[in-house]
């Protein structure tokens, strides 16, 4: 059985939370909200716990989870040495999207680093998040709370599609505001590597520090020797065949070899597709919405007629970097 708790998601009742960080404490499963996407959390310390979010997802077990704190006290509980560039990332970007990897403490489960000397840690700011986690006087280990290879849920109903029947508590905030899941830096390199693009660019990340940018980011994934072994998995992929188009003017010619294809393209192009059945995902002017609108599009389509969806690319810059690797990842193909 699946309980739904209501809250609010920028002035949560602490009362009614207690109920979610009760299940924590005793070793369950509770669906939460952060400022990124929806997480399915447990106890990082409890090793059962932890085990069963992988069951709960169908998540390969070499897959890690980020672990997700609400104080600096909290830091120092999972890693055995935190680097002096981590404090300039904390001081400048925590509480908020980025996960920082770093040496991990032995009191953290194998289970939770998928046995890697090193812990990936993030201190959200969504409220509800914060509150929960401190509620709950622990680190929260947490994934996405889709089911694995779906893309990551970004509003109550995504979890529900995905969840309900399979963890303890669903923890009902509405949407999430930014959309797309945190950026992930490796500080246990020098120069510190960016394995996963997200709602802080590159550009704003480099401001901080000298970053290396490894391919998985870039979307070219090796499936030999990733360095975070989620990496190598189909991710966020709709149930359709879904063909990437990088050149915009490739578009009409990909669209003319398909029966009754959908495209998915910024509300600014929407009229160049006259005939087709077109989802609009976000304005051009406000690239923000374009990552907070993605997963909900590709969902979507999952629910419309058709075999397949032909995505318009985006100029990889800022934010859009980060679209663009959440859609190789999701495409079947990439047209250049
Ligand atoms: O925004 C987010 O990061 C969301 C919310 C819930 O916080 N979480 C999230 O978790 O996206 P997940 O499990 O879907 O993605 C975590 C990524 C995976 O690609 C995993 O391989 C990587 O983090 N990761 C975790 N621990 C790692 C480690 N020790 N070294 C390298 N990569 C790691
Ligand atoms: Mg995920």
């Amino acid at each position: 059985m699946t309980e739904i708790i209501k809250v609010d998601p920028e002035n949560p009742d602490s009362e009614i939370l207690k109920k979610a960080a009760e299940v924590i404490k005793k070793g369950g499963l509770v669906v939460f909200p952060t400022e990124t996407v929806y997480g399915i959390g447990a106890n990082a310390f409890n090793e059962n716990a932890c085990r069963k979010i992988f069951k709960a997802k169908g998540r390969p077990q070499d897959n890690p989870l980020i672990v997700h704190i609400s104080s600096i006290d909290m830091l120092y509980d999972v890693v055995s040495s935190v680097p002096r560039i981590a404090y300039e990332f904390i001081d400048k970007l925590w509480p908020g999207p980025l996960t920082l990897i770093m040496k991990k403490k032995s009191n953290v489960p194998d289970i939770v680093s998928a046995s890697l000397p090193t812990v990936a840690v993030r201190m959200p700011s969504h409220p509800v998040a914060n509150l929960l986690i401190e509620l709950s006087g622990c680190p929260i280990a947490a994934p996405s709370a889709n089911l694995s290879g779906k893309p990551s849920p970004t509003s109550f109903e995504h979890v529900k599609d995905d969840m309900m029947g399979r963890v303890d508590v669903i923890i009902d905030a509405g949407e999430t505001p930014l959309g797309i899941e945190s950026t992930i830096i490796d500080l246990t390199k020098d120069p510190p590597v960016l394995l996963r693009p997200g709602p802080l660019t590159l550009e704003q990340i480099s401001r901080i520090s000298e970053i290396e940018v490894h391919k998985g980011a870039l979307g070219e994934i090796s499936l030999d020797k990733p360095p975070s072994p989620g990496m190598k998995y189909r991710h966020y992929a709709p149930e359709k065949r879904l063909i990437l188009v990088k050149n915009m003017d490739k578009m009409k010619a990909v669209l003319r070899n398909f029966n009754d294809p959908i495209v998915i393209c910024p509300k600014e192009h929407k009229e160049m597709y006259k005939g087709y059945k077109v989802l609009a995902l976000g304005s051009l002017e406000r690239e923000y919405s374009i990552a907070h609108e993605l997963f909900k599009i590709l969902r979507e389509t999952d629910k419309m007629k058709g075999e397949v969806v032909v995505v318009e690319g985006f100029p990889e810059k800022g934010i859009l970097f980060s679209v663009m690797n959440r859609l190789k990842k999701a495409a079947s193909e990439v047209i250049e």
